[in-house]
This record gives C-alpha cells, sequence and structure tokens, in this order.
C-alpha cells in the first residue's frame, strides 16, 4: 500500500492562535489528495473529502446517502458502527422520497421574499439587544446579550414556540450538538425536547395560532409524531447555528479591524461581506454521506457501504476555487461556498439566517464603533467540543461616551 492509501485520522487540533482556520491537518491533506482513505474512529475504514469539488459533487450525488443509521462518526466517542436511525422529522437523516414529502411542505415557507419580509422584526431584535448591551455596559457576553437571543427568538417566532420556555430547549439542544455527550445524555436530551414539542403540537391542533406549527397542524398530512420530530428538529437547527455565526463572526470582525472599517464604512457590503463570513468560518464543519453503490470519483473508487467524512470547512478554504482562501476579505463576497451545504439537504433556513447576519452584524458595528475584546484572544473558549464550531463566550468592551 503507498503511503497515499494509508487511512489517515480526520485531524481535529486547529494550529494554536489560527481560531478560525480549519484543523491544521486539513490543508496539506487537501493538496496531497483531496479525496483519500480515512480511518474511523471505530476501527472502520472509509473516506475523507478535503477539495471543494470533491465535497460538492458528494453533497449533489444521490448515490450517496444521510440516512445516519448508514453512517460512521468521524468523532470519537460515538457508537462503534453506524449511528442509530435519525429521529422522527430530523431532515438531515433522510434521503428521497421521504426527503421530499418533508422539504416540500417547507421550502415555500422559507423563501427569500418570506424571509425578508422579517427584516423589519429582526431590525426591531437587534436594536433592542443592541440597547441591553448598553445597559449592561462593557464586558458583556456578547453571545448570551446578543448572539443567541436574536435568532432564538425570530426562530421561536417563526414556529410558534413560546421564547420563554427557552432555557429548557436551548439546553436540550446544547446536548445534542456536543460531541462529548454520550448516547444516553443525548437521548435525555431528544426525550426531554420531544415532550416538550409534542405538547406545544397539542395545543396547536386544539387551538391554532398564527405560526409555522399551526399551519403544518392544520395544512399538512404530517402525524402528531412527525409533526413533533420536524418541530423540534427546526427549533434546534434554527439556534444554535446563526448564534455561533453571529458570535464568531464577531470575533473574527475584531481581529480583522480593516475589515470591520469597511463594513462599517460601507452599508452596501453586508451582504458580500456575510459570504465571505460563512465561507471563511464555515461553522458547520463537517457532514457524512454513506456510498449506496460504488461510486467512481476524482481517481478513486468508494465502495457501497463506505462513509465520507466531507470537510466543508477545507473545501471553502480550498485554492482551486477561491483565490488566496485563507485571507478574509469581505469584498470578495464568497459566494459558491459550501457553508450552508449543497444539494437535496441544502440549508433550508439560509435565508432567514442571511437576514439576521446582514441586519445584526453593520448595527452591533455602527453601535459600537470602538468594540473590542474584553480578553485577549487566546482566552476566548472556542467551540471545538462542539458540531457546530463558533465560541462559548465572547467578552467585549467598548468606550461609553
Ligand atoms: C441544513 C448550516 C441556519 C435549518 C443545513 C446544512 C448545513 C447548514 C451545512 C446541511 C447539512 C448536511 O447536508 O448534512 C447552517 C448554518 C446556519 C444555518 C451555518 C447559520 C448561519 C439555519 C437556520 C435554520 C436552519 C436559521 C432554521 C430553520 C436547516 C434545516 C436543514 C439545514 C431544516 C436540513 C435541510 C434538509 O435536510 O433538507 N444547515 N444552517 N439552518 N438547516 Fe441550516
Amino acid at each position: 500500500m503507498s503511503a497515499l492509501e494509508e487511512p489517515v485520522a480526520l485531524p481535529t487540533q486547529r494550529a494554536a492562535g489560527c481560531p478560525f482556520d480549519p484543523a491544521a491537518g486539513l490543508g496539506p491533506l487537501r493538496e496531497e489528495l483531496p479525496l483519500r482513505r480515512m480511518a474511523y474512529p471505530d476501527g472502520h475504514a472509509g473516506w475523507l473529502a478535503t477539495g471543494y469539488a470533491e465535497v460538492r459533487a458528494i453533497l449533489a450525488d444521490p448515490r450517496f446517502s444521510s440516512r445516519y443509521e448508514l453512517l460512521l462518526l468521524p468523532f470519537p466517542g460515538g457508537p462503534e458502527g453506524p449511528l442509530p436511525p435519525a429521529p422522527t422529522g430530523d431532515m438531515t437523516g433522510m434521503d428521497a422520497p421521504e426527503h421530499t414529502r418533508f422539504r416540500r411542505l417547507l421550502m415555500g415557507r422559507f423563501t427569500v421574499r418570506r424571509m425578508r419580509l422579517l427584516t423589519e422584526r429582526v431590525e426591531e431584535v437587534t436594536a433592542e439587544r443592541l440597547a441591553a448591551m448598553e445597559r449592561q455596559g462593557p464586558g458583556v457576553d456578547l453571545v448570551t446579550v446578543f448572539a443567541q437571543p436574536i435568532p432564538a427568538l425570530m426562530i421561536c417566532e417563526l414556529l410558534g414556540v413560546p421564547y420563554a420556555d427557552r432555557e429548557t430547549f436551548q439546553r436540550q439542544a446544547a446536548t445534542l450538538m456536543s460531541q462529548d455527550a454520550s448516547l444516553e445524555e443525548r437521548g435525555a436530551a431528544m426525550t426531554g425536547l420531544t415532550e416538550y414539542m409534542h405538547a406545544l403540537v397539542v395545543a396547536k391542533r386544539a387551538e391554532p395560532t398564527d405560526d409555522l406549527l399551526s399551519d403544518l397542524a392544520r395544512e399538512s398530512d404530517l402525524t402528531d409524531e412527525e409533526l413533533t420530530g420536524l418541530g423540534a428538529f427546526l427549533l434546534a437547527a434554527g439556534l444554535d447555528t446563526t448564534a455561533n455565526m453571529l458570535a464568531h463572526g464577531t470575533f473574527a470582525l475584531l481581529s480583522h479591524p480593516a475589515q470591520a472599517a469597511a463594513l462599517r464604512a460601507e452599508p452596501e457590503l453586508a451582504g458580500p461581506a456575510v459570504e465571505e463570513l460563512m465561507r471563511y468560518l464555515s461553522i458547520a464543519h463537517t457532514t457524512v454521506r454513506s456510498a449506496l453503490e460504488d461510486v467512481k470519483l476524482a481517481g478513486q473508487v468508494i465502495r457501497a457501504g463506505e462513509s465520507v467524512t466531507l470537510a466543508i470547512d477545507a473545501a471553502d478554504r480550498d485554492p482551486r476555487r477561491f483565490d488566496d482562501p485563507d485571507a478574509l476579505d469581505l469584498r470578495r463576497g464568497g459566494s459558491g461556498h459550501l457553508a450552508f451545504g449543497h444539494g437535496i439537504h441544502q440549508c433550508l433556513g439560509q435565508q432567514l439566517a442571511r437576514v439576521e447576519m446582514t441586519v445584526a452584524l453593520p448595527a452591533l458595528l455602527t453601535r459600537f464603533p470602538t468594540l473590542r475584546l474584553a480578553v485577549g484572544p487566546e482566552d476566548v473558549p472556542l467551540r471545538t467540543d462542539m458540531n457546530i464550531y463558533g465560541v462559548h463566550s465572547l467578552p467585549v468592551a467598548w468606550d461609553e461616551v
């Protein structure tokens, strides 16, 4: 076996002082061979895709499945062998035609037009959070005061979930996203979230209100179990993702003052800036697929049943696709990135996330022109233990006038 055929472990260590870059070992692997054998922590061999073209091709290819029970986890601490099947309603673990049924029900509700209609509400919520920051004064944690509440409030209002219950469901959703949580802990969090959502679904069926859960209860053929599962999945998907982009995006901008200054000075840069931050940070760094049949790709043959780990963060730094990929350059606009995925599972909430980010990030920088980290960059706790990368907290300060 040549060195290039030798299975490698998934690199997970980021270089010291590089909180925005993918794990240090990924780039060299991509440059050497963008699709290669990988040793999974449970001892199986599979594949690792790090090149932009390879990751994109696999995401678009129906010969690869997303069903959890066919996938091996690339991180240690998971089960021996494949995962248990996805919980009911978790669309990321479904293939067509089951996936198509759920996706069709939701697609029209998350369109660019519909999400832009929410802009005014996002502006109100953002203004309210900026005022809360000012009240609390320099030294606040941006994650708890700003980055978490904005997407949490928006997804709650959209779905019709009482925001007042957030402490419970935020904790459960966080456990589901944690790589350190045991299968038992995940199971308990899933049960808690499901029981909470089930009670809500029963209430919406009895007395519909003006929200997505009520609309689906009234108009779709989803069973209570399916609607409960889908509601829990959408809530979890909408909570943690954008929150991490807002916090980690702010950390990145504060660490690149010239880029932050450009965003302050040019409001029209907001859209391209969000795309570039998505590319540069690619916080949903990996996803996994399993081959349903033998597939020839990039000079390799992936055998039926083998898992492929797709390093989205490495793909979005591929010099074959993006010039000077390790530079954060808001003006380039980063379009074509894979940070929202690609293919049939491409993020359903991306337009909502875009509206939230294009409103909130420039508003934050403009309201606090002297915004800065209140701790050294090396003291910002990074979410290296979570499926969605970012920061656990971000203490910030500014000059009071
Ligand atoms: C799917 C990232 C915000 C709902 C995905 C996928 C990625 C992603 C990478 C594809 C996963 C895969 O193929 O395995 C992100 C990021 C976000 C974000 C980085 C924030 C910046 C949201 C929001 C919602 C949402 C706000 C709100 C509902 C979903 C859903 C799917 C999904 C429902 C599954 C779609 C399907 O399987 O058809 N997201 N997401 N996401 N996302 Fe997001």
